[in-house]
């Protein structure tokens, strides 16, 4: 079911969001309200009444599974991450360990396990910051790792859960939402412009900051403003 919200439509300090339940709320619509596309005029919202998203906290058992998604030839290309059980393991254990507030996310859809996603105070890591200049946003990174499960729409609506229903209402004043694909990774680029998400700056980001000279990505600053898109955690 889509709700189509024009542009104009939207009142004067109004999170799109608010403008959209208006709207669904005017034609009898109930149900969880999902991003569609909202890069355009109008703005695209649905109810999806045949796929139920979640994304729950990561756990120790998962990590087979994040560790079979990583050595996904689609997931390959574009995270960079060390790739056995083991290294998997020892990656994400601290985070997984509570010794490191980056907190880790199972997206599922249908109750299926499907991908895998991160967040993360982009202060909590100084170097990051500097390249971002976005110390007080949050920073997300995430994959979808079942092959079946990309290219037909899912990933906007599991990273709008990520975003609407898990990040934002985790951090007090959030004002902003950050992640950064290559310039070269299109789906990427795309679902972050279906959820709202403005490109900015260009940098050039160190595949291993301990190694001065090596490799570098060069990917695109995108940020989600949370006062226009989803607006304060109370009106919600
Ligand atoms: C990025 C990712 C989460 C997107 O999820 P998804 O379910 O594939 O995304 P959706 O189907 O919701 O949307 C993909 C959009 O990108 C578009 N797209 C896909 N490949 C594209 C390409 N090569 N060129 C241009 N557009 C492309 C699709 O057409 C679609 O846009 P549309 O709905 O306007 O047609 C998923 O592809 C993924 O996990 N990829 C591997 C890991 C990764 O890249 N992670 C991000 C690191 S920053």
């Amino acid at each position: 079911m889509r709700i189509e919200v024009p542009r104009s439509a939207v009142r004067p300090d109004e999170p799109w969001v608010a403008a959209a339940e208006r709207r669904a709320a005017d034609i009898g619509l109930t149900g969880r309200l999902l991003a569609v596309d909202l890069s355009d005029d109008p703005l695209v919202f649905g109810i999806d009444e045949q796929h139920w998203f979640a994304c729950r906290p990561m756990t120790r058992g998962d990590l087979r599974d994040v560790s079979r998604w990583v050595n996904q030839p689609h997931v390959v290309r574009w995270w960079d991450e060390q790739r056995s059980l083991e290294q998997v393991a020892a990656h994400y254990g601290p985070a997984l360990a509570g010794d490191d507030p980056t907190r880790l996310w199972v997206f599922e859809a249908n109750g299926r396990s499907v991908g895998f996603a991160q967040d993360y105070r982009i202060g909590d890591h100084p170097d990051y910051a500097l390249l971002t200049g976005k110390p007080d946003a949050v920073g997300i990174d995430y994959a979808i790792g079942e092959p079946a499960f990309v290219g037909h729409g899912l990933g906007t609506s599991l990273l709008w859960v990520l975003v609407r229903e898990v990040v934002v209402p985790s951090y007090d004043d959030l004002r902003e939402v950050h992640a950064a694909p290559d310039h070269r990774n299109a789906a990427s680029l795309r679902v972050l412009a279906k959820l709202g998400f403005q490109q900015g700056t260009w940098f050039d980001e160190p595949h291993d900051p301990e190694e001065p000279g090596g490799r570098v990505d060069t990917v695109i600053g995108c940020t989600l403003d949370v006062a226009e898109v989803i607006g304060p955690v109370t009106d919600r």
